[in-house]
């Protein structure tokens, strides 16, 4: 199914993380094109101040205050979002950053794959079966991280679970479409993006980041090509130099290099030069 069948069709968009950042962006831009809303997010003042700003620009908006991670909550999601009518999005966005480290500090490990994996998980048991008995067109977009596809160095627990919600989108995109259901499901993956999340670490936009806007912005204009892969690129890399990193992690199993050897001195010439093309 197209997503200009899905838009011309409208009917309700349900973003998880929906308060802040690119899904709060997301909700601006499918409101600007007609989709009402349900906007869930464990944050409830920073969810009441979206659906102020948002209703102020004439969307139609409800709310509700979710934990991801809680799949009774996420269930109960569902049943608002059908009760308002036809779901025609379903974006399961809502993600954290926690540090950590390889053998230190397992309730970080716990935590980051309680929201970033298991939240997208508690979105697709929750709204899948129930997308399918209404045989509508619908659109998943689960948001991943270039982290969990080339996993840079840094914070192994996040890098895992985003590398998790690669593979569970994957799958989910196969059994859809083995299944003949008319639902197109999107891997998103914002590259270096200015929001809450990064925010709270740099209090000034760098140069290097992109907006949430800009970030949408090519989100959708992919998903209206149909890709399943939507690598954003950012203001340091372009579509060229994602494709490249892609490949030479790839080639680390395939040329048997040692892991991550991107990051390995004896590496760093033939990477480089690798990366130039
Ligand atoms: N910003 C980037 O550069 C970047 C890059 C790659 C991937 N991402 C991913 O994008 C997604 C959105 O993050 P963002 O960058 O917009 O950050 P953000 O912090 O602005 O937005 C995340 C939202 O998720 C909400 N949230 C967190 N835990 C939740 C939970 N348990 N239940 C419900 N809501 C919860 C937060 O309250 C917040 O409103 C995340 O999955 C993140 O991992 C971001």
């Amino acid at each position: 199914m197209s997503w200009t069948e899905i838009s011309k069709r409208g009917g309700l968009a349900v973003i998880t993380g929906g308060a802040s950042g690119v899904g709060l962006a997301a909700a601006e831009l499918l409101a600007g094109r007609g989709f009402h809303l349900l906007l869930a997010d464990q944050n409830a003042e920073a969810l009441e101040t979206a659906a102020t700003d948002l209703r102020a620009s004439g969307a139609r908006v409800e709310t509700r205050v979710v934990d991801v991670s809680d799949a009774h909550a996420v269930n109960a999601l569902a049943d608002q979002a059908f009760a308002m009518g036809r779901v025609a999005v379903v974006m399961n966005n809502a993600g954290i950053g926690l540090g950590s480290s390889c053998w230190d500090d397992p309730e970080a490990w716990r935590k980051t794959f309680d929201v970033n994996f298991f939240g997208i998980v508690n979105g697709v048991q929750a709204f899948v079966p129930r997308l399918i008995d209404a045989g509508e067109p619908a659109a998943i977009i689960n948001t991943g991280s270039k982290q969990g596809i080339t996993t840079p160095p840094g914070n192994p627990a996040y890098n895992a679970s985003k590398a998790a919600v690669k593979v569970l989108t994957e799958q989910l995109a196969h059994e859809l479409r083995q299944a003949g259901a008319p639902i197109d499901v999107h891997l998103f993956v914002p590259g270096f993006t200015y929001t809450g999340m990064i925010a709270a670490i740099m209090p000034e936009k760098p140069e290097g980041a992109w907006t949430s806007a800009q970030c949408v912005e090519y989100l959708f204009d992919r998903v209206g090509r149909g890709d399943f892969y939507v690598l954003c690129p950012d203001n340091m890399v372009d579509e060229t130099v994602d494709a490249r990193r892609v490949l030479w992690a790839a080639g680390d199993i395939a040329e048997n290099r040692p892991a991550l050897s991107r990051w390995h001195p004896d590496w760093a010439e033939a990477f480089t030069a690798f990366e130039k093309g």
